[in-house]
């Protein structure tokens, strides 16, 4: 049963709060979802998200987006029955911490991996646009309805068995906190695509000046 968001909201400094309050958060979170003991992987898994919903300030560098998609590709490699395409403009470059945009990055591609259980098609691309890169996340999987799209960026909202529902909205902080956007386009039944637009670091060495 997809698990209802509402009831989770007062978990919401999860994704701000201190690493004291986000050890008691943890704690409520396991509580109302009604981990048992035994359930160690997914444990794991909470506690591994929690942790990466501690987003820290970025501490930028340049970053080049295809050596960043390919590293993550490497971690998260798909699953069977899955076909890739890769796309990127050369020179395309951010000024990001590469820790947290990998982060950001990953969430979208499991996601993207998720919304396919029979398979399809994951195109990544990176372009150059004014001042920042626009990197994209496309799937041919089973794409949103309205509650989904309205709620996807809440935390603790998830329509999966599994799921925990932080990956998107430490995606988006993580986004936001280096000066950056996402947008999201999907169709029911056809698909998603979540673009990711991040300052480039040219933009970087300007403000520096
Ligand atoms: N690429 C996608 N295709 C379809 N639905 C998606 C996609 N990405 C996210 N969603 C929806 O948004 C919800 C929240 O995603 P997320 O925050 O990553 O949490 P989780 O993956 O743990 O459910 C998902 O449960 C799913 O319903
Ligand atoms: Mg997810």
């Amino acid at each position: 049963m997809p698990m209802c968001f509402a009831r989770y909201s007062r978990l919401v400094p999860v994704i701000s709060g201190p690493r004291a309050e986000l050890v008691l958060t943890l704690t409520s979170a396991r509580r109302h979802i009604g981990l048992d003991h035994g359930q160690a992987d997914r444990d794991l898994t909470l506690r591994r998200e929690c942790r990466a919903a501690h987003i820290e300030k970025p501490v930028l560098a340049p970053l080049d987006v295809g050596d960043l998609v390919a590293e993550a590709l490497s971690v998260a490699p798909p699953p069977d029955g899955m076909e890739i395409i890769q796309s990127g403009e050369p020179g395309a470059v951010i000024a990001a911490d590469r820790d947290q945009i990998r982060q950001a990055l990953l969430n979208l591609i499991t996601n993207a991996y998720d919304s396919m259980p029979g398979g399809g098609v994951l195109t990544v691309s990176a372009t150059r646009a004014a001042g920042s890169v626009h990197i994209t996340v496309t799937d041919t999987g089973m794409g949103m309805d309205q509650e989904t799209r309205d709620s996807m960026f809440t935390p603790f909202f998830t329509k999966k068995a599994r799921g925990i529902g932080l990956g998107l909205a430490v995606t988006k902080r993580i986004i936001e906190a280096h000066g950056g956007a996402i947008t999201v386009d999907s169709t029911p039944s056809a698909g998603s695509s979540f673009t990711l637009a991040v300052p480039a670091a040219a933009a970087m060495a300007g403000a520096r000046r």
